[in-house]
């Protein structure tokens, strides 16, 4: 029942083989999706090496650099989806960034700066990219972001990483109520702390992921592959009556007290 053969889903957030997008462009594939990949770029093209290598075997159909801090690149990244594809059924927000000085320490001591720059590209990229992406899911699609419980809870050195998963939360419900009229539905996935490139930047990440596997429900934390696979539930028809939900793929941990 879960196919998605004949759909094209853009998948954002792929830095390496332990990143949560790679995951689920990888769930994504073996359902059928026709598949975009998109890196951020670096001057000396080392993150679009590694990107395409790791991707090849899904044959991926686009591939292109974007950086959600540049609008041009926003802009290129869609142009190239109505050019290739002509239209989006799914797409896929899986980045994050904050500085590593503001994930650690005193919450109160967070820069403006450091808390525009993760807001900026954490929480507004969401928004942005759903404003380029709606045009071209006119047969209706499925987005999908990735969050955690320092959204909602105060989790240690989440800092201004949970202010930005609250906001980015929050857009998923504002856009999944402008969005749903066209068929278009809009969830978070609130996934179980892993190890990746961007969790090591947060204090403690180790400690986390042991307690995790101490007092969940299933104890144990979770996989890419069981995050890629809600994605790939959350796209597809299996799940056409959910929209504006914060989905817990967490091993049951938000659910305890203590
Ligand atoms: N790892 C965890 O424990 C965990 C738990 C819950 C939610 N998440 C969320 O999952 C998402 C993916 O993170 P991950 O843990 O797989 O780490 P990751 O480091 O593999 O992925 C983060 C991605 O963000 C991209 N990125 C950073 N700045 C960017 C920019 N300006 N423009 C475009 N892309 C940019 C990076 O290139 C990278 O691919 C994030 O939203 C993260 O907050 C992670």
């Amino acid at each position: 029942m879960l196919n998605l053969t004949g759909k094209n889903a853009l998948v954002t957030g792929i830095a390496n083989n332990r990143s949560i997008a790679w995951g689920i462009a990888q769930q994504l594939h073996k359902a059928g999706a026709n598949l975009g990949i998109t890196y951020l770029p670096d001057e000396r093209g080392k993150m679009e090496k590694k990107v395409a290598e790791l991707v090849e075997p899904l044959n991926p159909s686009l591939f292109v650099p974007c950086n959600v801090q540049y609008d041009e690149q926003v802009k290129s990244t869609f142009e190239a989806v109505q050019d290739q594809w002509g239209k989006l059924d799914i797409l896929i927000h899986c980045l994050a960034f904050a500085n590593r000085e503001d994930l650690t320490g005193d919450f109160s001591q967070t820069s403006r700066s450091g808390f525009k720059t993760a807001l900026e590209i954490s929480t507004y990229s969401l928004v942005q990219l759903s404003g380029a992406a709606k045009p071209l899911m006119t047969e209706g699609g499925s987005i999908i972001t990735l969050t955690y419980l320092g959204g909602v809870r105060a989790i240690p050195n989440y800092n201004v990483m949970g202010v930005a998963k609250a906001g980015l939360e929050a857009s998923v419900r504002y856009l999944a109520a402008e969005l749903g009229p066209a068929n278009i539905r809009v969830n978070a996935i609130s996934a179980g702390p892993i190890r990746t490139l961007a969790s090591s930047a947060v204090g403690g990440i180790l400690d986390m992921i042991h307690h995790v596997e101490e007092v969940a429900p299933l104890r144990r934390t979770v996989t890419q592959q069981e995050v890629g696979n809600t994605a790939a539930f959350l796209s597809s028809e299996l799940a056409s009556g959910i929209t504006g939900q914060v989905l817990y793929v967490d091993a049951g941990y938000e659910i305890m007290g203590m």
